[in-house]
């Protein structure tokens, strides 16, 4: 049984139209006004909609665009006068399914109301499976076996759905990008364009015509007219990273083109409209910037309606085996090196130093320990090498100036111990005479140090 709401204030169609459907085995709810049917659609799923032309004090055509504005994507049909081949002409031209003219023929109303009905359940089943097929890619991307993640990921899956405004939030190489794209594929627009702009990157000067756009001679050199990327982005998703380093002189317009949806062309002469869902991303304190009156606290409100933060890589430990294993895979095959696995070292380094650089860090130091490495394992030896003297002392910048003056004595201080029972080959005597301590405290200190 399908639900089907019909809006027509004529008694004889209404009746001839639900007894049609009564016999098909559908449920016809009727409403006279077109505001009552837009409440009605809010509160409950139909699956067809059909629409009388004449309505009380309104014109049909104008529900139906009202229906179809709010992103319904059910069959609307429209039932227009006899004779009135423009109304039904329009009715399509704004996204009806079909039209009916008056005298309706029962049997004519039932075959096109069943065919409609097919169509769109055949539509939701594919939308639906591709959707699936969508979080299924993703999934397999994105590690995220840590409790941290999957949190982060649920969260992500649920504002994926909605058109809602998106702030991604996390420290360098904590995976901002991909999860801003796993937004987008995993959103019904996913159909549409990805179209990510890094603010950073452009010059300030530069900035304006490449998210708007410009017209032919809008300045010298531009030649042709050029469409920003806001346009490029219709139907689709912008993503706007570094969003912390747009120009003040910009924000007030990207606050407008947020408020209002329709850009300007530097030099246009009039504004388009542009349907698209903006993604932002930054690793600076945004509420920070406000307070310094460096990025506008209007825009700030729109732009991070919903916040995503990503937590670094040592907030999520249990990722980094996963991670690491994965990486070690995807870039051996590449390098035609065969690679089992990581020496304990390697792992317990892992697992303890602090990542100051997340994931791509990771990534990075796999990559050139893969190229290094000439045995059967990563060892520890080898990855300890390549980590920069400043990276193994850096802490995160949001660790307070006393944990940061601890962490980095003790980050020193295991990595004079790694270093000695490397060169030791783990024998713990030698290590401790290397070191000028005990083998007790050797002992300690490595328990200490998950070593
Ligand atoms: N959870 C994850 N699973 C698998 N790969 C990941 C994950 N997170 C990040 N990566 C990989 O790590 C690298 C860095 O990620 P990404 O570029 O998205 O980080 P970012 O936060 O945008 O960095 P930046 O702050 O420098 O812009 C990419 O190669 C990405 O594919
Ligand atoms: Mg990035």
């Amino acid at each position: 049984m399908k639900r089907i709401l019909l809006i027509s204030k004529d008694a004889e169609s209404r009746t001839r139209i639900e007894n049609a459907m009564n016999d098909e085995g559908h449920h016809v709810e009727t409403v006279a006004r077109g505001k009552d049917a837009v409440n009605r659609m809010s509160e409950h799923d139909y699956s067809l909609v059909l629409i009388e032309e004449k309505l009380h004090g309104q014109k049909g055509l104008n529900v139906l665009k009202e229906i179809k504005a709010a992103g319904y994507t059910m069959p609307v049909i429209l039932i227009s006068e006899q004779g009135s081949k423009e109304v039904a002409l329009q009715a399509i031209k704004h996204g009806a399914y079909d039209f009916f003219s008056k005298p309706i023929h029962d049997e004519f109303v039932a075959t096109v109301i069943n065919r409609a009905l097919e169509k769109y359940a055949l539509e939701q089943e594919l939308s639906e499976l591709k959707q699936q097929a969508a979080d299924k890619v993703l999934e397999d991307e994105i590690v995220a076996h840590s409790p941290a993640m999957i949190q982060t990921m649920n969260l992500a899956r649920k504002v994926s759905k909605t058109d809602v405004t998106v702030m991604i939030t996390g420290e360098s190489g904590s995976g901002k990008d991909l999860f801003a794209k796993t937004l987008h594929m995993m959103s019904t627009r996913s159909g549409g364009p990805f179209v990510s702009v890094n603010c950073a990157a452009i010059p300030e000067t530069l900035l304006e015509a490449e998210l708007f756009g410009y017209e032919k001679g809008a300045f010298t050199g531009a030649a042709r007219q050029h469409q920003g990327r806001f346009e490029r982005a219709s139907g689709g998703t912008i993503f706007l990273d570094e969003v912390g380093n747009i120009p003040m002189s910009l924000q007030s317009k990207l606050l407008r083109v947020l408020q209002e949806k329709v850009i300007e062309r530097l030099s246009g002469m009039s504004p388009i409209a542009v349907d698209v869902r903006v993604i932002s991303a930054t690793n600076k304190n945004l509420d920070i910037e406000v307070s310094q009156k460096r990025f506008r606290e209007d825009l700030l409100y729109r732009i991070r309606v919903f916040d995503i933060r990503i937590p670094s890589l040592r907030e999520r430990k249990e990722d980094i085996p996963i991670l690491a294993e994965r990486f070690l895979a995807q870039y051996g095959e590449n390098m035609g090196k065969n690679i089992a696995g990581f020496d304990t070292m390697a792992m317990k380094f892992f697992m303890t130093y602090l990542w100051p650089g997340n994931v791509r860090e990771m990534e990075n130091l796999i990559q050139r320990a893969l190229i290094l490495e000439e045995g059967n394992m990563i060892k520890g030896e080898t990855v300890f090498s390549l980590v920069s003297e400043e990276n193994m002392t850096r802490s995160p910048d949001y660790i307070n100036a006393k944990e940061k003056v601890s962490s980095v004595a003790e980050h020193e201080e295991k990595k004079l111990i790694m270093e000695a029972l490397i060169k030791s080959h783990w024998k713990r005597q030698k290590a401790a005479d290397y070191l000028g301590m005990s083998r007790k405290s050797l002992f300690n200190k490595m328990k200490k140090y998950g070593l």
